[in-house]
């Protein structure tokens, strides 16, 4: 094994700071040696060249990346920047789904593969195999074509949002596609949220239109994604906020059944619904581009903050699209007439979803896989199953994942063909060390290059991560910048701080796939994400990302985690305040508070401190019980999504507070760890006034 000790490290980094010491290091291999023809950046040389040519000559670096996008008309600047609002490729005017899809066509790539597909089901109906569907280059121009003429048909006009809620099907992706192709702008939530959560979205980005599906398929049951849009209609109307049109995908066979309706119908309220097979089956494949400015406006994505109300990231077409081509191309080695299929695992409904299942692979000219299921349907080997069968030659998952195949066991790859793998990708929450070896042995076979990256929904792509041929990687690190981004780890004055002391993440200068705003919300832009450090030099505002981290001696990255109140369950975002304000609004719960504990798969887990409302008890004839905990995590689910389920409700006297009445999270996450006890633990109640007066000031 290529294992070597790094000269790092060791004695400085077990400082206050850090406790994650990890000195091997991997350096990066013949591209030969890992199945590729050439790296995009070979060397760290050439990468370090790059790199310092991308900061000292922005322009220069950033007109040549945008220069392979298709644009109608040029742009005349490049960037225009007035802090916090940056405006990239202005006077330029292009289209996201031409860039993914037209273009290749008209460049006589038409009959390339651009997307393959597989059903979860597999057996019954669906004969021996799953479902796999193909998508040509071609095909895709023409169904996103279908599809945008039957939005238009619907009202969608440029600069609408429309709603997308649907299960990972091909049509998810013709979805997406087709506002683009439009102009309109994509709001795409995650199928695992709750009516509630889409009411809250919709009604925020002002959408009109939604699609969906009837159902889908997860771990061989069905999602209830309609039933679920219905509530959401309704909770909307309820609020004067009226959804004109429904669009449904029949995925799971309701049409044929009892809880049909006809295209056209108003079934809730005035809100029309119809099926997709009627709406985009009947319209023209023919449906021009729309002209776009850079700037204008390709999706909104919601993400969990640390208020209880999601927030719109808004993303515009030019700099997204130069950034996302970009970092796809140089973190996975995507090449077009490669052979190479790409998969990311991860569900369109999230940020990975839109730049490294759809629009990075697409834009590179690559073929994309998208699966519907679950990794555990109908066995737990369903993912090395896929890859041995398509032959997939970069994987791109989550350390979540990883650490729940490990513990699956280490036969179920064993037992695979993956000699097609070149290499991986993880993303989303640090990874251990332990699951980064496991990874590059049991999945890699110590062939493929491991690439961790990091980054956020806000910045749009990739922004500290190894490329794959020039830097070495360190397991645990997400090593170094992506050419283009000046990242940094600094104090609260903004000033850059020595190897291994921890820090505040921070980007100092603009890039094209940074967040435009925060839809509807200004201020929270503002405060957000630029109101914390500032350059000490000048008091221009730094791009602050939330994330405590440290660099080594190498100048390698590693992120320690967020430092506000979000969580992150299995990679994905949770504000504490979403969670209880779910809690508060069941009638049994006073008070809650949530907090996040160190998990060995989630990497972390929901804890909930509850205090109850004595009244409600007596008058229902409840007591604090099991049956009531089952409940409110139930409710919970039910409000935000199955993934917001605390893992634990623990009922307490009084929630410890500090004398200013702020509650002590951190006592909080110390009991819920287990680090700290509390004295008088009777059975039920948790009763913290000792600790707390102990530590009140502290927090
Ligand atoms: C937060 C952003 C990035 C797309 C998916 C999640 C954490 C993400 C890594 C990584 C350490 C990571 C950070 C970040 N994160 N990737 N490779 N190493 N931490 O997007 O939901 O916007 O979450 O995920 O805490 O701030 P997101």
């Amino acid at each position: 094994m290529s294992t070597t000790g790094s000269a790092d490290q060791a004695g400085s980094a077990r400082g206050i700071d850090s406790t994650l010491v990890e000195n091997r290091l991997f350096p990066p291999r013949d591209a030969a040696e890992s199945g590729f023809a050439r790296w995009h950046v070979g060397s760290m040389a050439e990468y370090r060249a790059l790199h310092r040519r991308s900061v000292e000559d922005p322009e220069g670096f950033w007109r040549e990346e945008a220069a392979r996008l298709n644009w109608f008309r040029p742009f005349t600047r490049v960037l225009e920047w007035s802090a916090p609002d940056a405006k990239w490729f202005t006077g330029g005017t292009l289209n996201a789904c031409h860039n993914c899809v037209d273009r290749h066509v008209e460049s006589g790539f038409g009959e390339t593969v651009a997307l393959v597909w597989e059903g979860e089901p597999v057996g019954g109906p669906w004969g021996a195999g799953p479902e796999v569907r193909r998508l040509t280059y071609r095909e895709l121009m023409i169904e996103t074509g279908r599809c945008a003429n039957a939005l238009r048909a619907l009202g969608v006009t440029r600069g609408d949002v429309v709603t997308i809620y649907m299960p990972m099907v091909p049509e998810l992706a013709v979805a997406v596609l087709a506002c683009a192709r439009l102009g309109a702008a994509h709001s795409v939530i995650f199928g695992g949220f709750a009516p509630h959560a889409i009411a809250e979205r919709a009604a925020d980005a002002g959408s009109r239109v939604i699609v969906t599906a009837d159902g889908g398929y997860r771990r061989g049951e069905i999602v209830p994604l309609l039933a679920n849009v219905d509530e959401g209609v309704r909770a909307l109307a309820n609020q004067g906020h009226v959804v004109n049109h429904v669009l449904v995908l029949d995925r799971v066979g309701a049409s044929a059944r009892g809880d049909a309706f006809r295209s056209g119908e108003a079934r809730i309220g005035p809100t029309r619904y119809h099926w997709w097979r009627d709406a985009v089956g009947g319209a023209s494949g023919a449906c021009p581009c729309a002209e776009m400015d850079s700037e204008d406006m390709l999706f909104l994505l919601y993400t969990s903050g640390s208020t209880g109300k999601p927030k719109g990231i808004l993303h515009t077409t030019g700099g997204y699209l130069a950034f996302v081509q970009m970092t796809a191309r140089l973190t996975f080695n995507l090449a077009p007439d490669a052979g190479q299929l790409f998969w990311c695992s991860a569900d369109v409904g999230w940020i990975t979803g839109h730049s490294y299942v759809l629009y990075g692979p697409l834009m590179n000219r690559v073929t994309t896989l998208m699966y519907e299921g679950a990794p555990n349907f109908p066995r737990q080997d369903r993912f090395w199953d896929i890859i041995a069968r398509h032959g997939v030659t970069q994987f791109y998952t989550a350390p979540t994942a990883i650490r729940t195949f490990m513990k699956w066991g280490d036969e179920l790859p064993a037992g695979h063909d993956l000699s097609s793998l070149r290499l991986l990708g993880t993303v989303g929450e640090p990874i251990n060390p332990e699951a980064w070896m496991w990874y590059h042995r049991h999945i890699g076979r110590e062939r493929c290059p491991v690439v961790d990256t990091y980054w956020q929904t806000e910045t749009g792509g990739h922004v500290v991560t190894p490329l794959p041929g020039a830097i070495g990687t360190k397991p645990g690190s997400c090593t170094l910048p992506m050419p283009g981004i000046d990242a940094a780890i600094v104090n609260e004055r903004g000033e850059e701080l020595p190897p291994n002391r921890g820090g505040l993440f921070v980007i100092r200068r603009p890039w094209p796939g940074m967040l435009r705003g925060v839809y509807g919300n200004r201020e929270r832009f503002v405060s957000n994400y630029w109101g914390r450090v500032k350059d000490p030099a000048t008091g221009a505002p730094f791009y602050f990302s939330a994330d405590g981290a440290r660099r080594d001696t190498d100048g390698y990255f590693w992120i320690q985690g967020r430092i506000d109140d979000v969580i992150k369950v299995s990679g994905h975002l949770l504000g504490t305040m979403e969670v209880e304000s779910a809690l508060v609004s069941h009638p049994a719960v006073a008070e809650a508070a949530v907090v996040g504990v160190p998990h060995d798969i989630k990497g972390s887990a929901i804890v909930a401190f509850v205090t109850l409302r004595p009244a409600w008890l007596a008058r229902e004839g409840r007591a604090a019980d099991d049956a009531l905990k089952k409940e409110l995590g139930a409710h919970v689910a039910r409000e935000v999504g199955a993934l917001a389920r605390p893992e634990q409700v623990r009922f307490a006297e009084g929630l410890p507070k500090t004398r200013s009445g702020k509650i002590m999270r951190r006592l909080l996450r110390d009991v819920a760890a287990g680090v700290e006890k509390i004295t008088q633990d009777t059975t039920t109640l948790e009763d913290f006034s000792v600790v707390a007066r102990l530590r009140d000031d502290e927090e």
